[in-house]
């Protein structure tokens, strides 16, 4: 047996004549830029989100650059995030010309650790970017708490959340804007890439608009300097056929957890759980395991995809070094990367090929 990180052309498959259908209206009315599909996604995203407003974008890194941007992020300023991230997140950052400060993560949930942002503050800090990772929610209230006493904008960073709820609120709209990837691997995925930023400020969600296009305020007017970051009609199509779909796939990934959690137990790996304020969009299933690497190597021996999100901290990447990064404690992040392992799970898995990674781990540690 195989066991892949995701099965893609079975959900095509399922779908297949809705999507086809879907992009031959596109075509025939050559709704290829923005146009009719993608203003009907940003009403359904927005309205999913619980969110007053949806700027469809090219990609969540552009939306996370968007909402920096129209905040009015920029050179001198700082922006705190976390340092267990795709390397996205602080890419976003730096575009703006701002500082990415790196404060550490909650051992549990892998996030941003409401307490770490205290002992990384300066005078520059201007906003907080925590990352809802792997689907599961950032702890949003002392984190909002903090930036209402320091005067920062919240900017979440939901690209691997989408459907995850923060108290019972869809996260995405806790803080002042948040960001979505629609990047293929997603829980709610395009055919290649998109992205959108979500906010209940009317005046933010204006100045999106125009910085993603150009900041063209009209035909050949430009009042700002912008930005190409239009989403494609194609991608709004098949989004707005796949966005009927988050709830039930989002259900069996979270069943299948459940099952990882029953078929693991008594195993040497620290099983994910989920906070009481939070319900995961079960993005990815990361264990903490012993002997990470060589479990990794049996588990790909024996047919199964395995990865590591992520392995090195985002300050000691190598594109980083020589910036003028300010060094924070990161120790539980350091921990992480070292012993962080991802076990498959996707909608379409069947509960024989999850039995066959369990029956893999255990085999591992027998
Ligand atoms: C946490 C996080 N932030 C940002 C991004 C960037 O999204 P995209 O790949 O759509 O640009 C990703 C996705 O890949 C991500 O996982």
């Amino acid at each position: 047996m195989r066991v892949p990180p995701l099965d893609l052309p079975a959900q095509y498959a399922g779908l297949k004549q809705e999507i086809d259908r879907a992009f031959e209206r596109a075509c025939e009315n050559a709704w290829f830029k923005l146009g009719p599909e993608v203003e009907r996604f940003e009403r359904d995203w927005a309205e999913r989100c619980g969110a007053a407003h949806c700027v469809a974008v090219n990609s969540g890194t552009s939306a996370l650059h968007l909402a920096l941007e129209a905040l009015g992020v920029g050179a001198g300023d700082e922006v705190i995030t976390s340092p267990l991230s795709f390397f996205a997140t602080a890419e976003a950052i730096l575009y703006t010309g701002a500082r990415p400060v790196f404060a550490d993560i909650e051992p549990e949930t892998f996030n941003l650790d409401p307490r770490a942002i205290a002992s990384v503050l300066t005078d520059a800090a201007r906003a907080v970017m925590p990352v809802h990772l792997f689907g599961h929610p950032a702890d949003m209230d002392p984190i909002l708490s903090i930036a209402a006493e320091h005067d920062l904008a919240v900017i979440e960073d939901a690209a691997q959340a989408h459907g995850a709820l923060y108290k019972g609120r869809p996260v995405g709209a806790v803080g002042h804007a948040g960001a979505f990837s629609f990047y293929v691997t997603k829980n709610l995925g395009a055919f290649g890439e998109g992205g959108a930023v979500v906010t209940d400020d009317a005046d933010l969600a204006e100045r999106m608009r125009l910085l993603r296009n150009h900041g063209q305020s009209g035909g050949y007017f430009h009042s700002l300097v912008g930005y190409n970051y239009r989403m494609a009609g194609l991608q709004g199509a098949v989004l707005n056929v796949k966005l009927p779909h988050l709830d039930e796939w989002n259900a069996r990934r979270r069943e299948i957890a459940e099952r990882y959690a029953e078929g693991l137990a008594g195993t040497p790996l620290a099983l994910p759980r989920e906070a009481d304020y939070a319900r995961s969009s079960w993005h990815l299933y990361v264990v903490r395991c012993p002997d990470r690497d060589a479990l990794k190597e049996h588990l790909a021996g024996a047919g199964v995809w395995a990865g590591i999100h992520y392995p090195v901290p985002l300050p000691d990447l190598e594109a980083l070094s020589g910036g003028d990064l300010r060094e924070t404690p990161i120790p539980q992040t350091r921990r992480a990367c070292a012993e962080v392992l991802t076990l498959p799970v996707f909608p379409e898995m069947t509960d024989a090929q999850q039995d066959y990674v369990i029956e893999a781990v255990r085999r591992f540690y027998d």
